[in-house]
């Protein structure tokens, strides 16, 4: 599995994903879903989030409309009365951190990412955090939706691992790893 090298190496640092799919423009869904369904794409993104805490905005969670299996949902919500069943509700990027630290270290399973998994208010908000972003590009430019924000592409070291043709309906996308040149600070500071 090609994210398994933090899990198998005994690393004991915490690392934050992104995962996306956004289109050459940065659009990522027109508000309420997703604009594509690509296929194979939902089998990547269980692939690189099992068994991890996903972080993502109350509206995400409605699009989703569940927890997925083996992964936590920890929701960003304002509303303090906020609750639906199988999610942690939470009101900040860093209590959202903590319980996914709290989680994993829960689990015991040496996993140690926590996944940025939107949308566009949550990137926006937990981008600086991320070390790497496993981005899905599509080749489309919709003329309007929710985009991801914009972010220093020399900061990060992109490569393309997989593009895969277009179908009937669907453009052409492509798979890519972006990984930040400059080294973050830990995600929870030691103390
Ligand atoms: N293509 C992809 O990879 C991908 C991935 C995920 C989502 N999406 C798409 O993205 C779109 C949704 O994105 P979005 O930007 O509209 O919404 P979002 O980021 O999913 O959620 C926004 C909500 O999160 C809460 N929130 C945001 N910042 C917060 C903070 N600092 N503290 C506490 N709570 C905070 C607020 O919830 P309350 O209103 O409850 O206070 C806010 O309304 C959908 O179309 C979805 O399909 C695409």
């Amino acid at each position: 599995m090609e994210n398994s090298d933090n899990k198998e190496s005994g690393n004991k640092e915490l690392e934050m994903v992104c995962v996306v799919a956004m289109a050459r423009n940065r659009v990522i869904g027109d508000g309420t879903g997703l604009i594509w369904h690509l296929p194979g794409d939902l089998k990547r993104v269980k692939a690189l989030t099992m068994g991890c805490p996903l972080i993502m905005g109350r509206r995400t969670w409605d699009s989703i409309g569940r927890a997925l299996p083996g992964r936590l949902s920890i929701v960003l919500t304002r509303n303090t009365r906020w609750s639906a069943p199988d999610a942690v509700p939470v009101a900040s990027m860093e209590a959202a951190i903590s319980a996914g630290a709290d989680w994993l270290q829960a689990q015991g399973q040496g996993e140690r990412r926590i996944i940025l998994f939107g949308g566009g208010e949550i990137y926006a908000a937990g981008l600086d955090y991320c070390k790497v972003i496993e981005a899905t590009i599509i080749d489309a430019e919709p003329e309007s939706g929710v985009r991801f924000p914009k972010f220093d592409e020399n900061e990060w070291q992109d490569s393309c691992l997989e593009s895969m043709a277009s179908g009937e309906d669907y453009p052409a996308f492509h798979y890519h790893r972006l990984v930040r040149k400059t080294p973050l600070a830990d995600l929870i500071p030691k103390s």
